[in-house]
């Protein structure tokens, strides 16, 4: 029987406060349910609407990738500074320690490797196995374009179905081919295409010209990948033109895990999308931390 003795009168009820609504930082996100907004919240930083994922899942159609070989070595170190990390959940379970309390963007496509053609892919990950890990979003890539455009984009609208049942977001990653145009014509396209079909964010690439355009008919936030490796200061300069162009941030990679130091570049990339920090000084800050 609960000890009822104690119980007082309520009587503080703020009547001169109204219940404050907050909006959610994140566009094109305001009727999710409040579980996708909690996951969400912990892939962008809800202070600036952006977010630095750290992405290492080459490995599921790759291998062992340049500056992936020892992800515990190589990658561990780098996670403080990453508001949250991409991977697949064999590097997850076997390499990431379970005390990192960010958000993590599980690789949920997969089937073909390099030795293939890559855009025959398939779900790869079941949704209770995304919930069983409390990751914050499932990833899946999709193809437009591709010989097999019509099961990517398949792949990720099951995803979105089984997603929106578990309060689960989906990141569509557009893929690009060595046949497809890599322009912003072709962006927009891919990027409408995985909004328009339930994708919670998209992820895409830089393009020179155009990219705002991009980033504007895309109804929900984009973040873009970092691709091959550049020189750091071209690097920093793509990811300051994206989020300034209207990108919520980047995926990045190969120009983080592959650079001379990676800590340095990391915590370069974070000045320059939460803190619109330009590239020339963002160049000085990772040259002065990487000594
Ligand atoms: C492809 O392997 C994955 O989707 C990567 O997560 C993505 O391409 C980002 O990595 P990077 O910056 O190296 O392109």
């Amino acid at each position: 029987m609960a000890d009822t003795d104690g119980i007082q009168d309520t009587h503080d009820y703020h009547l001169d406060i109204a219940q404050t609504a907050e909006t959610f930082p994140l566009k094109g996100c305001q009727s999710l349910d409040w579980g996708m907004k909690n996951r969400l919240s912990h892939i962008f930083d809800p202070k600036t609407g952006r977010t630095v994922m750290l992405a290492v899942d080459h490995g599921y159609f790759m291998g062992p990738t340049s500056g992936l070989e020892r992800i515990d070595v190589n990658i561990n170190p780098l996670l403080p500074y990453a508001n949250t990390l991409m991977c697949t959940r064999g590097v997850l379970r076997s390499l990431i320690p379970p005390t990192f309390n960010k958000g993590v963007v599980l690789r949920a496509s997969g089937g073909p490797s390099i030795l293939k053609e890559l855009s025959d892919e398939r779900i790869a990950v079941d949704m209770e196995d995304a919930l069983r890990l409390n990751v914050a979003a499932v990833a899946v890539q999709v193809f437009i374009g591709g010989p097999f455009e019509t099961q990517s984009v398949h792949n990720m609208t099951q995803l979105v179905d089984q997603g929106n049942r578990y309060g689960m977001p989906v990141l569509g990653v557009t893929a690009v081919g060595k046949e497809l145009a890599r322009d912003a014509k072709y962006m927009r396209l891919a990027t409408r295409i995985c909004a328009e079909l339930g994708a919670t964010y998209v992820k895409t690439y830089f393009v020179e010209k155009g990219f705002e355009t991009v980033a504007a008919a895309c109804p929900v936030p984009i973040v873009i990948a970092g691709g091959k490796k550049l020189p750091e200061k071209e690097a920093l300069t793509m990811a300051y033109q994206a989020v300034q162009q209207g990108a919520a941030g980047v995926d990045m990679g190969r120009n983080i895990f592959q650079s001379t130091a990676p800590t340095a570049m990391i915590q370069a990339v974070r000045k320059v999308v939460h803190e619109n920090m330009k590239p020339n000084e963002a160049y000085e800050y990772y040259q002065s931390l990487a000594g």
